[in-house]
């Protein structure tokens, strides 16, 4: 019987289908699926879907607008209910995370695209780049910031926030009928038959906290670069315009995230380091000193970092500067922050072990910002070490 059961089970992952289509032809080209990174909040932690063979989950958004096709196709599904197991609710899952207003037919869904020429980008312009790309040479790009009385976002919105479910573990739906939402967008200018047309990108969303007296210190809830456009550049640029726009405005205390993954602390790192660069109490010559109260205070003057930031980024700053440091030999320079991470680790295990759970969530809490400032000021003594060592090094050998 377990045998037979396993014949109908099917990884979510694998049978879920994703594609942003810009022309008919990408309908039927394997070349521009993608698939999630989870599915678990839907379909358990195992990522499995009972009672199919061969089960084919299809979203398909226009490029632009997202307006959306859903269909679920399979060979075989379970009939009766097969010991005592009835097969999933694939449509009822995920209806309950996609909005209204989709279709499940193709060719309805191809025409939607002459639609896309009618989407325009939402809310107002704050940045332009362009990135080249081998095979379409040199593309445009747009960041708007937009809120939620911009006429059409809120459904659109509504479409663009179901990605989250598949690409951030934790990811969950925001309340965006609050006006403290900020939304930031990126999308791609391409060109369609001689006309200009946009596709999105990714966006961020920010909450505008209010601070007593009369500050509000924006705190970074969510941030997605859609898959086909991760690793080009767009998670930077859009992390380093918000922070600029944030920067500009003097209600502005300084700028959080909520609850940090791995993956943002990095990316985090690489654009504060990146702004760092150009103060002068973060000049290179400047940086073997020591951390300052200048450091501290021109960071959070001018670009409104907030403290428990400073030490992250200033290391990732010293490090890349000195991994472009000419002769240097990656194992010359120590790993305190992997120490600090994998001794964070340590004391975390050992907390569980002895807290109950209400306990622990406060002294996690506690313990994270506490100790991050502390440690990363450690590390950066050793780091400082590094370079001093390395620089006499190279200078005893020119
Ligand atoms: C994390 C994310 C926003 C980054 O956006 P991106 O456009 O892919 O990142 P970029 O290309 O702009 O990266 C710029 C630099 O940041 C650093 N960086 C970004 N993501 C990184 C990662 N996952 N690991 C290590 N470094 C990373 C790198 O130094 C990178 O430069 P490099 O590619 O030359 O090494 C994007 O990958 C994403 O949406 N992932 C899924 C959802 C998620 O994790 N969101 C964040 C938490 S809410």
């Amino acid at each position: 019987m377990e045998k037979k059961l396993a014949e109908y089970k099917c990884d979510t992952n694998e049978a879920l289908s994703l594609k942003l289509v810009r022309f008919p032809e990408d309908v039927d080209d394997d070349g521009t699926t993608f698939h999630p990174e989870y599915s678990h909040q839907l379909f358990g932690d195992d990522e499995v879907a009972f009672g199919y063979k061969g089960l084919q989950i299809q979203l398909f958004y226009t490029a632009g607008n997202l307006s959306t096709l859903f269909k679920v196709k399979y060979s075989l599904k379970v009939t009766d209910t097969f010991d005592c197991v009835e097969p999933d609710d694939i449509e009822g899952k995920i209806r309950g995370i996609i909005p209204a207003g989709f279709t499940s037919n193709t060719d309805d869904f191809v025409s939607l695209l002459e639609k896309e020429a009618n989407f325009k980008p939402f809310g107002t312009l704050l940045h332009t780049y362009t990135v080249h790309n081998e095979e379409a040479g040199e593309l445009t790009y747009q960041i708007h910031k937009a809120d939620i009385t911009c006429p059409g976002f809120q459904e659109y919105h509504e479409r663009l926030q179901t990605f989250l479910m598949w690409f951030i573990e934790t990811a969950s739906f925001i309340d965006s009928d609050d006006d403290r939402w900020d939304f930031f967008l990126v999308f791609e200018k391409y060109n369609k038959d001689g006309e200009t047309l946009y596709a999105t990108v990714g966006y961020m969303t920010v909450y505008n906290y209010y601070v007593y007296p009369d500050k509000t210190r924006p705190r970074v809830s969510q941030m997605l670069i859609l898959p086909p456009f991760q690793g080009e550049g767009h998670g930077a640029q859009l992390l380093e315009a918000v922070h600029r726009f944030y920067c500009g405005l003097p209600k502005v205390q300084d700028i959080t995230a909520e609850d940090p993954s791995e993956n943002y602390v990095k990316l985090r790192d690489f654009v504060l380091s990146k702004l760092c660069q150009s103060l002068p109490a973060f000049a290179v010559d400047k940086l073997p000193l020591g951390f300052s109260d200048e450091m501290v205070k021109e960071a959070q003057d001018k670009l409104k970092i907030n403290k428990v930031w400073y030490h992250s980024a200033v290391n990732y700053h010293l490090i890349s500067t000195l991994m472009h440091c000419e002769g240097i030999q990656p194992y010359e320079i120590t790993e305190p922050l992997g120490v600090f991470v994998q001794k964070n680790q340590r004391e975390l295990a050992k907390m569980k072990k002895c807290l109950r759970p209400e306990e622990l969530v406060s002294h996690m809490g506690q313990m994270d910002t506490r100790t991050q400032h502390e440690e990363l000021e450690k590390s950066y003594q050793i780091i400082v070490e590094d370079y001093r060592r390395i620089i006499e090094r190279l200078a005893s050998q020119a």
